[in-house]
């Protein structure tokens, strides 16, 4: 048998080593070119990443966070607005829609995908809606021609939340190409990461894509002459280096994903106690792997993951707390209960180490020690029912 390894939720510095000389030589071309904000290395990125989605337009700005804020700004959503989204997601998602003064509607999320379930969102539509913000959660895509069409029917815009699913596809064509706007992240465990923070927002609208940008700097529509109060966002010229390095490679990077799904779902399939993701789903970046450990509350699934800690085995929660039930959203009044299929999520979702470069020893290791700790869990319940 191996020996135990320890095994990391993700090892950013293994990916970047993996590029070598490219990737410093890149940097330390921008680094000596003396242009660290906007310039050739940003705009060659913003065409490549356009290339890469299929969109005819990419602003590339300072965060995922902030694609979705300039996206919002740019459709012209604010105060007295409704946004309807998913509170299963990184608190950011919700946290976009309130920084442009709209207001983040929930709907529960459906239950085996994960994401927002399009059955229910007709009836959370009000007067005030103005868009759909659904979100591409751990890579998985939202069916978005069910998506576009009601929005169409209600005469809603859509941005799609895509910071985690660069290199998904919905029948062949990528995420972030559906929407008026796709808004990407780069933040370092994404599937497309930089070395910090960066995001973009994609488009096929001239006008939004102009609008966007100019918010990006300041509001600013020519030199010094500002027609909106805008933002301080703009990708660094280092950071699209880096991108511009890993780009060509994100294609084999979900491929390394999907093929490790494949191994979990194989390693995985025969444990009981465990409900796993839909392994078949076209189009899937597994930017994350996430198991369900059922039982009363968390306690289950805190306890596999204590166990699995304790063989070195390092996991993610995500989300324990959904955003409706965050203490920043105590106002909105969706109390507990309200989204419980969420709410449920919270307590048994488990996220296993999940990589390009994850080893097949590493991945061993994780299938090996989850059947263990399943099997501790089982066994310590059954000493519970025998000495009540
Ligand atoms: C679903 C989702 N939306 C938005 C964001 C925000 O992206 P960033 O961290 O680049 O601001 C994240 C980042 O974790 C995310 O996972």
């Amino acid at each position: 048998m191996d020996q135990p390894v320890i095994v990391p939720p993700f090892d950013l510095a293994r990916q970047l080593d993996a590029l070598g000389p490219e990737l410093d030589q890149a940097v330390l071309k921008v680094l000596h070119s003396g242009q660290y904000i906007g310039g050739p290395v940003v705009a060659e990125f913003e065409r490549a990443f356009a290339q890469t989605v299929g969109t005819a337009h990419v602003v590339s700005c300072n965060s995922g966070t902030d694609a979705l804020i300039l996206a919002l700004r740019a459709l012209d959503v604010g105060p007295g607005h409704e946004v309807i989204t998913t509170s299963f997601s990184f608190f950011a998602t919700a946290e976009a829609i309130s920084a442009v003064g709209a207001r983040p509607v929930f709907v529960d999320v459906d239950p085996s995908t994960y994401l927002l379930d399009l059955d229910r969102v007709e009836a959370a539509i009000s007067p005030h809606t103005r868009a759909l913000l659904p979100v591409h959660l751990f890579g998985y895509p939202l069916d978005m021609e069910r998506c576009m069409a009601l929005a169409q029917r209600h005469g809603l815009k859509v941005v799609e939340d895509c910071a985690q699913a660069a290199g998904s596809h919905w029948a062949g064509r990528p995420v972030g190409s559906w929407g008026h706007a796709g808004c990407f992240s780069f933040f370092p465990t994404k599937n497309l990461g930089a070395a910090g923070d960066g995001g973009c927002i994609t488009t096929n609208d001239p006008q939004l894509a102009q609008r966007m940008g100019e918010l990006a700097v300041h509001g600013m529509a020519e030199r010094y002459v500002h027609t909106a109060l805008g933002y301080n966002s703009r990708l660094d010229a280092l950071q699209a280096a880096v991108l511009l390095v890993k780009l060509p490679h994100l294609q084999s990077l979900v491929r390394a994903r999907q093929h490790q799904a494949m191994a979990y779902g194989q390693g995985l399939g025969h444990l009981g106690g465990l409900v796993l993701p839909p392994l078949q789903v076209p189009g899937h970046s597994w930017n994350q792997f996430v198991v369900r450990i059922p039982g009363a509350k968390s306690h289950s699934r805190n306890q596999v993951q204590k166990s699995l800690q304790q063989q070195g085995i390092n996991t993610i929660i995500y989300y324990p707390t959904p955003i409706h039930r965050q203490p920043a959203y105590q106002d909105l009044g969706y109390g507990p209960g309200s989204l419980p299929v969420t709410e449920g999520l919270a307590h048994e979702v488990l996220s296993l180490p999940m990589f390009p470069e994850l080893t097949v020893t590493q991945q061993q290791q994780v299938i090996r020690g989850l059947g263990g700790a399943l099997q501790e869990r089982i066994t310590s319940y059954a000493h519970l029912e025998s000495n009540p």
